[in-house]
């Protein structure tokens, strides 16, 4: 089967990821890398010469003829340029969030659509082990019903230019509890505080109300001192933490929990707790880097023999949900339905 032509657009800290992950692929030719910093293009260039580098993104197109184009510049440029893209015939892998508004996001989908063109999100996580792995529990029942989530995804992070700390973080936990829940967000409150001259949000809470009544926290900081990557599942039967900074292991699945004795008016009345304290275990995961899967998912999508877990649609729920928690930011953490 010959290989897909990709190309990346904008080579700061992430596009290098997609560059190297496109390049050892054996699904994808890297045939163009662009840049409107000339240095970013020359760096990066350096380390494949078989692709061609450009500063402009029409010279890019014409030139060398991708098929698909990666997407890896602020958030605010996504939408200019996965529609350039897609007008010009190519698929988009577009990384999170996928655009800057709703209305935006929307744009997009219904151009792919129009065009017949694949649209695909960067939500990296959701092409993990340990995310797939948390699905597979969740799916199975082992984890009971799922009463809370708990995430913590907080260190002293790269302030973005154009977007806050909920723009910037929360697409990493929306996504996964999306992929993991398969439920839709129905309402969200948000809470916010700004440290820093530009008055961006670099510390914030989110409440989010899933359509089955579940609900997650989630607590977003770029000032913390120390990084924390941890999110709790909490379930009837057992609970699952995922630690992404554990090396070996990230998930640890607990058989402890809480039921309660409501068998008998009385007893109800002092609210009789059982508490269940069994083993830990800690499940041996796929540790394949995920941009790895994540592009062989692609390629098996745009071939037809496969299906990728973040489609443009999925993107579009992730960007309503980051607009919601905006208009409550606004009233004060006031509840947004989605
Ligand atoms: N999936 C993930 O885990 C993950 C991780 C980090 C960042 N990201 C996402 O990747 C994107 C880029 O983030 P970053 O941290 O690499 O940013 P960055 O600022 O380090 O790099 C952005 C690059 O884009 C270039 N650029 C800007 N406008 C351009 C344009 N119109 N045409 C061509 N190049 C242009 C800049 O010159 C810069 O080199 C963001 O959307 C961010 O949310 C995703």
């Amino acid at each position: 089967m010959s290989k897909l032509k990709a190309a990346v657009v904008g080579l700061g800290y992430w596009g290098p990821n997609l560059a190297r992950n496109f390049q050892a692929s054996p699904d994808f030719d890297l045939v163009g890398l662009c840049d409107l910093d000339t240095r970013r293009v020359e760096k990066v260039g350096a380390s494949y010469p078989g692709a061609q580098r450009f500063t402009a993104l029409a010279d890019l197109f014409q030139t060398a003829k991708p098929e698909i184009v990666a997407v890896a510049t602020p958030v605010a440029t996504h939408h200019a340029i996965a529609k350039a893209a897609l007008e010009a015939g190519c698929h988009v892998l577009c990384e999170k969030p996928l655009a800057s508004t709703v209305k935006e996001a929307e744009e997009l989908v219904e151009l792919a659509e129009k065009r017949g063109r694949n649209l695909f999100v960067d939500h990296t996580f959701t092409y993990t082990g340990a995310v797939r792995a948390i699905q597979g529990l969740v799916e199975k029942g082992t984890l009971g019903d799922l009463f809370y989530i708990d995430s913590v995804r907080i260190n002293l992070g790269l302030f973005q230019p154009d977007v806050d700390v909920i723009w910037d973080l929360a697409p990493h936990d929306l996504s996964i509890l999306s992929y993991v829940v398969g439920k839709r967000v129905t309402g969200v409150r948000a809470m916010g505080t700004s440290h820093n001259p530009r008055n961006f949000n670099d510390v914030a809470y989110l409440d989010l109300e899933y359509e089955n009544g579940l609900t997650a926290h989630l607590h977003l900081s770029w000032l913390s001192p120390v990084k924390v990557r941890r999110m709790i599942f909490t379930g009837s039967k057992s609970s699952v933490i995922f630690d992404d900074l554990e090396m070996s292991e990230k998930l640890k699945i607990y058989d402890h929990g809480v039921s309660f004795d409501v068998s008998d008016v009385e007893k109800r009345r002092q609210v009789l707790v059982n508490y269940r304290r069994g083993d830990m275990r800690a499940p041996a995961l796929d540790n394949k880097e995920a941009l790895g899967t994540e592009l062989a998912e692609i390629a098996a999508h745009i071939r037809g023999t496969g299906k990728a877990a973040a489609l443009g649609a999925d993107g579009l729920e992730i960007v309503r949900v980051l607009e919601a928690s905006q208009k409550s930011l606004a009233k004060d953490g006031a509840k947004v339905s989605t």
